[in-house]
């Protein structure tokens, strides 16, 4: 079933210059492609709601902060089944857990680091879809 996710290419990813990198891979896969892309420094209010879920935990604030650091790139991506396929791409959250031949584990060491957020389900990725691209939702 062809889906659309929300993909988030991090601050690491653009300031390491592995943007390209991750968004060859994704475009690889057979009938996947982007269907809206933007390059842009986050605010805390927006991330606030992309995060709701982890309010509280400790990792929240030191995640905001590195989120609102620098620049990321913000994707739709549209495919069949685009949503676990690109979960799987991207590998477990810590990256030491995630296999080779996945960004994470191909390119990352700490879990706060990981280059790469992806939409873990339909709810999640129409909820994000309207947080980073309102006019794509
Ligand atoms: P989570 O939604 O659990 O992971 P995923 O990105 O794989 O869906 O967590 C969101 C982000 O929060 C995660 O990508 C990196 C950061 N994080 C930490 O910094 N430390 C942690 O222990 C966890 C669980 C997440
Ligand atoms: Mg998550």
């Amino acid at each position: 079933m062809s889906q659309r996710t929300l993909v988030l290419l991090k601050p690491d990813a653009v300031k390491r210059g592995l943007a390209g990198e991750i968004i060859s891979r994704i475009e690889r896969k057979a009938g996947w492609r982007l269907a809206a892309a933007e390059l842009r420094t986050f605010d805390r209010a927006t991330l606030e709601q992309h995060y709701a879920e982890h309010v509280g935990r400790p990792f929240y604030e030191p995640l905001l902060e590195f989120m609102t650091s620098g620049p990321s790139i913000a994707l739709i991506v549209e495919g069949e089944e685009a949503i676990a396929g690109i979960r799987m791409l991207a590998g477990a959250t810590n990256p030491l857990e995630a296999g080779a031949g996945t960004i994470r584990g191909d390119y990352a060491t700490i879990t706060r680091e990981n280059l790469i957020h992806a939409s873990d389900s339909v709810e999640s990725a129409e909820r994000e879809i309207k947080i980073f691209f309102p006019a794509h939702a």
